[in-house]
C-alpha cells in the first residue's frame, strides 16, 4: 500500500470560518521587519471583506524591509522606527507604543517583528498584541524555528498565532495549523509550506481573537 502525501495539507485548530465579524472594524497596527507577507494577507483578507479591520499604520524596524513597500503600495501609512536609534529596548518600546497611539491602534500584530517586547510595550497593550510563529509552539521558540524542526527530526511542525507575553513566543495560543515535514525538505521548502498556513491563519486568529474579547467588541 503506497501512502500519498499531500504536502499542502494541514490541520489547523481551531477549525472556525471566516466570517468572525464585530460591529466595528479593529483598528490594527501591524510591526514587521522583513518580507511582509503576512502583513499582505491580512491587508488582503480585509480587502475582500474576510475581516472587518482597518490598518492604521505599518511599524517597521529594518529600512530595506520589503513590508514598507507592500503597505505604501497599499496606501497604509508606514513608519519607521529603527532599533539602533535608541539606547535601550524600553526607550525603543516606549517610542513604539507613542506611534501606535498616535495611530489610535487597538490591535498590535506582529507580523515578522524579530525583536524581543519589554514590559513597557506588554503593559501597554495588555491581551493585544498577536503574534505569528513558524513552529508548533511550545515547540521551537526563538529564531530559526524552521531549522530547529528540520534537525530535531520531527515529522510534523506548523505555525502557531498567539497572544504574546513578556517571554518570547509564549502566551495563550489562538490557532495551530500543522505542517508534514517532508523527506527532502530544505529549510527553505519547509518554510514556504509553513508560510501557506500562515496567510489562513493569521486573519482568521485576528478576527477569533477580537470575537472572544468581552472588552469592548461583541460577536454578531
Ligand atoms: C513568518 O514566518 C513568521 O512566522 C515569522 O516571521 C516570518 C515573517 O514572514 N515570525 P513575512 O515577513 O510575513 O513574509
Amino acid at each position: 500500500m503506497t501512502l500519498r502525501l499531500d504536502s499542502t495539507l494541514s490541520l489547523i485548530s481551531p477549525n472556525i470560518s471566516d466570517n468572525c465579524q464585530q460591529f466595528a472594524p479593529l483598528k490594527l497596527g501591524i510591526m514587521a521587519s522583513g518580507n511582509g507577507s503576512n502583513f499582505d494577507v491580512v491587508a488582503q483578507a480585509i480587502q475582500d471583506g474576510r475581516l472587518n479591520a482597518q490598518i492604521q499604520v505599518l511599524i517597521y524596524n529594518n529600512p530595506s524591509a520589503k513590508a514598507a513597500v507592500r503597505a505604501a503600495n497599499r496606501g497604509v501609512e508606514t513608519v519607521l522606527l529603527n532599533h539602533r536609534n535608541y539606547q535601550s529596548r524600553e526607550e525603543f518600546d516606549r517610542k513604539i507604543v507613542q506611534t501606535l497611539r498616535h495611530y489610535d491602534v487597538e490591535w498590535v500584530i506582529l507580523a515578522g517583528w524579530m525583536r524581543l517586547l519589554t514590559s513597557v510595550f506588554i503593559d501597554a497593550f495588555p491581551e493585544r498584541i498577536i503574534n505569528i510563529h513558524p513552529s508548533l509552539l511550545p515547540s521551537f521558540k526563538g529564531i530559526h524555528a524552521v531549522e530547529q524542526a528540520l534537525a530535531s527530526g520531527v515529522k510534523i511542525t506548523g505555525c502557531t498565532v498567539h497572544i504574546a507575553c513578556l517571554e518570547m513566543d509564549s502566551g495563550p495560543i489562538l490557532m495551530q495549523a500543522a505542517v508534514p515535514v517532508l523527506p527532502d525538505d530544505t529549510a527553505e521548502t519547509l518554510h514556504a509550506r509553513i508560510q501557506i498556513q500562515e496567510h489562513r491563519i493569521l486573519p482568521l486568529a485576528i478576527a477569533l481573537a477580537a470575537s472572544s474579547s468581552k472588552v469592548t467588541l461583541s460577536v454578531t
